[in-house]
């Protein structure tokens, strides 16, 4: 049967809404190495699985000849679809129409795509490449960007939301990814800043590029404010699919259960990851990899405070959140940059159902006016928070070091874990040998202060004065540990804790 002229229309109204801002501009996209939003959606999504909405929204300004240009769809390509099969809501901001700009209407379109995914308990992703508030549209735009923070904020906790940055996000744009779950971003196309270089300039007279100010490395490494790199595009959206792979799709679900490789005889290669000497170095997530299904770790935020290591893994083909200190990078000293890594993957892992695994050798805090003047207090409080909040199942284990504060915050047993173990090579105590010498016997010989020494590493630097205490469930051997934790898991599946009715907690921020 042929189409009628009615249905004919809608052929070409929706091949004209395709195109977006028009060939050229497609052109354009594409010579600066970027894909549109109808691509970038595209490669994303399992094939086929895209449902839109709102194809044919359109503004409603007239201000600054507006009303003579109207584009269908107003900017934003908006739906949802499938990824590995499960259900997702996605917007992605169309840098071809009105350079991805945001107004009224296009807000409009975000905020119902917001509302849906809450609505139906399922993760949220937005792609960023966005010129900012419309400038045309004044304060409506501006109000279309509170209405979405407003949404990022409720959905925080009931549904995982995802950014991903592949173009321009300036201004006030910067806060809807930075109210969202995980950042992604591309090297070199991607730039995030509050105030761009022109600002920096005429305030400060500091002058920097906007790659420096804020482009994917400078975020991913020194600010913390994006979790994932992608050297490119298409490997930007290979990890979103990635991370959603661990993900449950909303609050009240636990993370898809996938078939994996790992059995549960030792590993004795695992005894010979710590070294003898305590003060030499090695690679915790050598030790992590060797543990979990497949060797397999998801790292997030490599690059960031790397003396804490976070990520994603498998037991037995179910989802761990692990925190680890990192030896490998100033000896896994806790700092603020640390302290905020973790306690916001802690609280993560809580809010969706995932069960934290914690690998501990942290030597203390990290000491000095900048650590103290930046307030080490209140961001180190942040973890001890973090792992007493968080009612998901909670197992330790100490590999080396777990001195003075620092014991108790990596999820001691004083703070709520459930299983604590400790390798025989673990020494808990309020400090080190050395520190502890030269505090007690400041006045003595050397001679003594050698056999204080002695006597205080036969006393404390071992995990035995807190197994006594049953401060320590188990100790074991690093070649038990996967057939442990997984006993440890399977036992604490059932956990049931419910902290006290309240409107919120006051974390420290
Ligand atoms: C309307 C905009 C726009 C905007 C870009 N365009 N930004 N239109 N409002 N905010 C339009 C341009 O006029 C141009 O239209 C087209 O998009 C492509 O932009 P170009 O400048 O040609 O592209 P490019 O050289 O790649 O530069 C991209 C850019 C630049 C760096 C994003 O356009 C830019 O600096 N834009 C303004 C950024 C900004 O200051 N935004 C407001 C931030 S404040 P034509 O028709 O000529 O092709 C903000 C507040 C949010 O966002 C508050 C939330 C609480």
């Amino acid at each position: 049967m042929a189409l009628n002229e009615a249905q004919k229309k809608l052929i070409e109204l929706n091949k004209e809404a395709n195109l977006g801002g028009g060939e050229e501009r497609i052109k354009k996209q594409h010579e600066g190495g970027k894909m549109t939003a109808r691509e970038r959606i595209d490669v994303l999504l399992d094939k086929g699985t895209f449902a839109e909405v709102d194809k044919f929204v359109v503004h409603q300004c007239t201000n600054f000849g507006m009303d003579k240009k109207k584009i269908a769809g107003d900017g934003i390509v908006a739906g949802y679809g499938k990824i590995a099969g499960r259900l997702v809501f996605i917007y992605a901001y169309d840098f071809t129409v009105f350079g991805g700009s945001l107004g009224r209407t296009a807000a409009d379109k975000i905020v119902k795509v917001q509302r849906m995914a809450l609505k139906m308990g399922a993760p949220i992703i937005a792609i960023n490449d966005s010129g900012g508030a419309r400038i045309q549209e004044g304060v409506a735009a501006l109000a279309g960007y509170g209405d979405i923070f407003y949404q990022n904020t409720i959905s925080s906790g009931v549904i995982p939301q995802i950014s991903v940055i592949m173009g321009p996000c300036a201004g006030g744009a910067c806060y809807s990814p930075a109210l969202t779950d995980f950042i992604f971003m591309t090297k070199e196309k991607s730039h995030m800043f509050v105030t761009g270089p022109d600002v920096v300039k005429t305030v400060t007279n500091e002058i920097v590029t906007k790659e420096e100010l804020g482009g994917a490395m400078t975020h991913s490494s020194k600010s913390g404010v994006s979790h994932f790199l992608g050297e490119n595009e298409e490997e930007t959206l290979m990890m979103v699919r990635e991370l959603l792979s661990f993900l449950p799709s909303n609050n009240m679900e636990d993370a898809p259960i996938e078939p994996s490789e790992g059995s549960l005889e030792d590993n004795e290669a695992l005894n010979d990851i710590i070294p003898d000497d305590p003060n030499k170095p090695y690679d915790i997530k050598q030790l992590i990899e060797g543990v979990v299904d497949d060797k397999y770790f998801f790292e997030i935020m490599p690059h960031f405070a790397q003396n804490i290591v976070i990520g994603f893994a498998r037991l037995e083909g179910k989802v761990i959140g692990i925190v680890a200190n990192q030896p490998a990078y100033q000896a896994g000293v806790l700092d603020i940059d640390a302290s905020d890594k973790a306690a916001r993957f802690i609280r993560f892992c809580d809010c969706f159902n995932i069960p934290i695994i914690t690998f501990e050798d942290v030597p203390g805090f990290l000491p000095g006016t900048f650590q103290e003047h930046n307030g080490i207090i209140r961001h180190g409080a942040k973890i001890v928070y973090a792992y007493v909040e968080a009612t998901v199942p909670k197992i330790t284990v100490i590999t080396r070091k777990a001195y003075g504060g620092a014991y108790i915050v990596m999820s001691s047993k004083h703070t709520g874990s459930d299983v604590n173990f400790a390798y025989p090579s673990a020494e808990i105590a309020v400090m080190g040998a050395d520190g502890a010498v030269n505090i007690l016997y400041n006045k003595a010989t050397d001679e003594e202060k050698v056999k204080a020494k002695e006597e205080y590493k036969e006393k404390f630097s071992n995990p035995y004065r807190a197994a006594e205490l049953g401060y320590i469930d188990e100790v074991i051997l690093p070649q038990e540990t996967r057939k442990k934790l997984i006993k440890a898991l399977e036992m604490s599946q059932t956990k049931n804790r419910i902290n006290p009715a309240k409107k919120h907690g006051n974390i420290p921020l």
